[in-house]
């Protein structure tokens, strides 16, 4: 297996860092577009396998695509990140262009990968990386759903006073401040409803924690996150290199699922080896589809700025 992570900042070396540890791969590719960043971050953690034990050879590489050939999953964190204040939206231009084109470097050299899109704005990123390349549609998956599902588990873990890995709970929608839904009626303590140990006041902080989880985070360090971010794209490459069959809520093109079509946005989907395979329909109470109509909205009103590009 070959995975190659595009952008080597924080969050594309965090993602890396995963990878490597947990071995997903024999190879692993660090690119970016600064001068020897990626070669340093490279060489700097494989000084840590004879330490932490991993066997995964990571090269760096300054935007020397060719390096990259025959990945089987490429992650794409490059882009500008949030400053404070800032939304995701706000760096659609910018990120726009950049996303564009690593996409088309990319295909030159691994026609066959699966792509994971974690820069922002996600949604429309993933939007663009599928419309741009023309690919099959199960090979473009963005990332936020993961994030903000773990982010999710963490805020209801907080109250509940128990471990976060013992709560399934999903985020669907948008992965912006305003147009992601976390789905607290259906979230489970080890298959007990949260909402059962819950107040209806600790549910409501619960949820709007969790959806501005991004910028409580962007306010405290001066900067976008990274270690939850960089886990949650490996996580999804683990789940393609490993054939897992994992449910993630990830950005993936609907086609009349959920109400909507000609958008990407975070549904529950199974991710394995063919990148994600299947959409579950988790049955959405008219509140929360009315919720995913409003995020879908807003996140097309995104899109259309590309048009404009
Ligand atoms: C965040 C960025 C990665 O939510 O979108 O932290």
């Amino acid at each position: 297996m070959k995975v190659t992570v595009v952008g080597a900042g924080a969050v594309g070396a965090t993602c890396a860092d995963n990878i490597a540890r947990k071995e997903l791969c024999e190879e692993l590719v660090l690119l970016d577009i600064k001068e020897g960043i990626a070669e340093g971050k490279a060489q700097d953690m494989m000084q840590t396998a004879a330490l932490l034990g991993f066997d995964t050879k990571i090269i760096g590489s300054t935007n020397d695509y060719t390096k990259t050939a025959g990945s089987d999953v490429v992650v794409i964190t490059s882009g500008l990140p949030r400053k404070p204040g800032m939304t995701r939206e706000e760096l659609i231009g910018v990120n726009a262009g950049i996303v564009k084109g690593v996409c088309e470097n990319i295909l030159k050299h691994s026609p066959n990968a699966i792509i994971i899109v974690i820069s922002n704005p996600m949604d429309t990123m993933t939007y663009l990386a599928l419309t741009s390349t023309g690919l099959a549609k199960n090979r473009i998956i963005g990332m936020g759903g993961a994030l903000d599902s773990s982010r999710f588990r963490y805020q209801l873990s907080q109250h509940l006073g128990c471990s976060p890995a013992d709560l399934n709970a999903v985020v669907v929608g948008g992965h912006g401040d305003t147009t992601m839904i976390p789905l607290i009626r259906l979230a489970t303590w080890n298959s007990a409803p949260v909402t059962k140990f819950l107040s209806e006041d600790q549910q409501k902080q619960i949820v709007a924690d969790t959806m501005v989880g991004g910028a409580t985070l962007t306010k405290l360090i001066g900067t976008s996150a990274w270690y939850a971010p960089g886990a949650a794209g490996a996580a999804m490459v683990e789940a393609i290199v490993r054939d897992e069959k994992k449910l993630f809520t990830c950005c993936v093109s609907l086609n009349g699922e959920y109400g909507q079509k000609d958008i990407c946005l975070g549904v529950p989907v199974i991710i394995g080896k063919n990148g994600w395979e299947k959409i579950l329909d988790f049955g959405l109470n008219a509140e929360e589809q009315a919720a995913f109509n409003k995020s879908a909205d807003a996140v097309r009103n995104m899109n259309d700025v590309l048009k404009t590009l």
